[in-house]
């Protein structure tokens, strides 16, 4: 069993100078992570598809520097330097010093960009902590080359959850667990691991991805999280979580998607009690949400075809369906779910892989 222990480096080399670039996917949770301990724990399992086309790309130039003492970066997003990006990207540097100590020794300018719309409400803190965690780990295979491809990935991870924790679903797999459960033995609360026994029912399924509310966030993740704290309800969440990531691999494997639906709908709806139920209180869903909640559930039983909904902690709706229904569907999301969209926006996405290192 891989423990944090692992994940330092004793040896490693020095070089003059690096680059790299390095795309991450975002992720869809269908069981919810909502509420972690110290240092990034989860408090409870989650499992997500990997999305395909929402992604950051993220160039990093590494290069030696003279003192050690602090870290040193330029921060830039689509080419134009951004400090309000900064305080995150330092604590995260700060958060994996202990396990990647050869950082501090350069200059680092990170160069990244989303290839879905800025502000769009997606969250893009998954996409981009994963990009920069996989540049990292690139670093980190070019000065020690004995590391394993294996211990490359379950690092990488690793190392993304710390910036971000739904980061470390990003990294590799269609679809990927995170945190202890004992029904999957190579689970961990400190990196994401695939899960792959998928049945051909859910290979390429969708998710259409409609931007109710583009605006910023109400509540931050970092203060949804500790909402979790003191909850009344948190100790039975934590158990239902568990218990719906023990229905839903099964599920995922048997390939009854009736089922997978009642599970997905009902993790989506209960993220949003959570937050309705704690103290301060929250409601993110806008009318919008509901209206296209009700036309997905009253589409899918007129004419018995298998599409649901999940959220994210916001008003976006994030619309699943298998692809062999996709034309239907889509014509069901133009034909009457596109005027709940803010200016009508929508973005088309589907399960993928996870990071791709480019150069
Ligand atoms: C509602 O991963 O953004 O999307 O660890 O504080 O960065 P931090 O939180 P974050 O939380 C995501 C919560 C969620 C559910 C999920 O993706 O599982």
């Amino acid at each position: 069993m891989i423990s944090e222990k692992d994940f330092r480096v004793e040896n490693y080399s020095s070089i003059e100078k690096a680059s790299f670039e390095c795309s991450a996917p975002s992720n869809i949770a269908l069981v919810k992570y909502w509420g972690k301990k110290e240092n990034q724990i989860p408090a409870n399992p989650s499992i997500s598809f990997t999305l395909n086309n929402c992604k950051t790309i993220t160039k990093v130039e590494f290069a030696k520097k003279e003192t050690q003492i602090e870290f040193s970066f330029d921060l830039l997003f689509e080419g134009k330097p951004k400090e309000d990006f900064k305080p995150k990207i330092l604590k995260f540097f700060q958060r994996i010093e202990k396990y990647c100590p050869y950082l501090k020794e350069y200059h680092i300018i990170i160069d990244t960009q989303n290839t879905f719309p800025h502000s769009s409400g997606i969250a893009s803190s998954a996409s981009g902590m994963a990009a920069l965690a996989m540049n990292v780990m690139c670093l980190e295979k070019q000065i020690n080359p004995n590391l394993s491809e294996e211990l490359f990935y379950k690092k990488a991870s690793f190392l993304a959850r710390l910036g971000s924790g739904s980061a470390c679903r990003s990294i590799k797999g269609q679809v990927v667990v995170w945190g202890n459960n004992e029904t999957i033995a190579t689970s961990s609360d400190l990196f994401g691991v695939e899960f792959k026994a998928i049945h051909q029912n859910f290979k390429n399924f969708q998710d259409t991805i409609l931007l109710v509310d583009k605006g910023e966030k109400q509540v931050s993740s970092t203060v949804g999280h500790d909402l979790m704290f003191d909850h009344p309800y948190a100790e039975k969440r934590f158990e239902q979580a568990h218990d719906n990531l023990a229905k839903i691999t099964k599920i995922l494997s048997d390939g009854n998607v009736e089922e997978f639906i009642k599970i997905v709908e009902s993790e989506a709806l209960t993220l949003h009690a959570m937050m309705m139920t704690s103290m301060p209180y929250f409601i993110l869903m806008k009318p919008n949400t509901l209206e296209i909640i009700n036309k997905i559930w009253k589409f899918r039983n007129e004419n018995n075809i298998p599409v649901c909904f999940t959220l994210d902690a916001g008003a976006n709706v994030h619309v699943l369906y298998p692809e062999n229904v996709r034309e239907n569907v889509l014509q069901f999301i133009k034909n009457e779910l596109v005027v709940y969209c803010q200016n009508g926006q929508y973005i088309c996405d589907e399960i993928g892989n996870g990071v791709n290192q480019l150069k």
